[in-house]
């Protein structure tokens, strides 16, 4: 069974069109979808702002990740599933649209980039929050906000052309 039978499959699964066919349930989904940007992409570009020293400069970085990041996963959560739910509904489209493909790939250089803070300047944290952010750490910041920018440009873009 090669790629198109599987997504010709997943979107002809009896919940698959149901979801598509409801004037209820699709807007309800999609919406969430937005929705929990705010949660996922909105609390990573508000830390990305405060390493770049923009606002919040007297919080500090670890506390400010702390209280943030249960509502970060939260949000990437709803945005994982219910993104995985309206890609279901219309598979094969969405699997030859070139926006969303540069939208994952997009989402996985973002992903890389968080973890290489991760790796490298989080456990170091302590040594720098409270003066300047060290350069490479800005340079994450600032690629972070471009990638995930790029994200929400290709998602708006791709939803013109399904
Ligand atoms: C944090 C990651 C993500 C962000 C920031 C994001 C952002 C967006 C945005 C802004 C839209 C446009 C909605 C509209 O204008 O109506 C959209 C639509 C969409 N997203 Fe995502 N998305 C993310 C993750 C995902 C994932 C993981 C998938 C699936 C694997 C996905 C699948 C879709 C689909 C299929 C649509 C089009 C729905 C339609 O209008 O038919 N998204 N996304």
């Amino acid at each position: 069974m090669d790629l198109h039978s599987v997504l010709d499959w997943l979107q002809h699964t009896g919940w698959a069109v149901g979801l598509k066919q409801s004037d209820f349930m699709f807007p309800l989904v999609e919406g969430s979808h937005i929705l929990s940007l705010s949660f996922s992409v909105g609390m990573v570009m508000i830390l990305d702002m405060r390493l770049l020293r923009i606002s919040f400069r007297s919080q500090r970085v670890s506390l400010m990740m702390q209280q943030l990041m249960p509502w970060t996963l939260t949000g990437f959560g709803v945005m994982m599933v219910t993104g995985l739910l309206l890609f279901a509904a219309q598979a094969v489209k969405v699997y030859g649209n070139t926006f969303f493909r540069i939208k994952v790939i997009l989402m996985v250089l973002a992903g890389l980039n968080a973890l290489y803070y991760q790796l490298k300047y989080y456990p170091k944290m302590a040594e720098w929050e409270q003066g300047s952010t060290p350069v490479g750490a800005r340079i994450i910041a600032v690629l972070s906000l471009v990638f995930w920018f790029g994200v929400i440009a290709c998602g708006r873009t791709m939803a013109y052309e399904l």
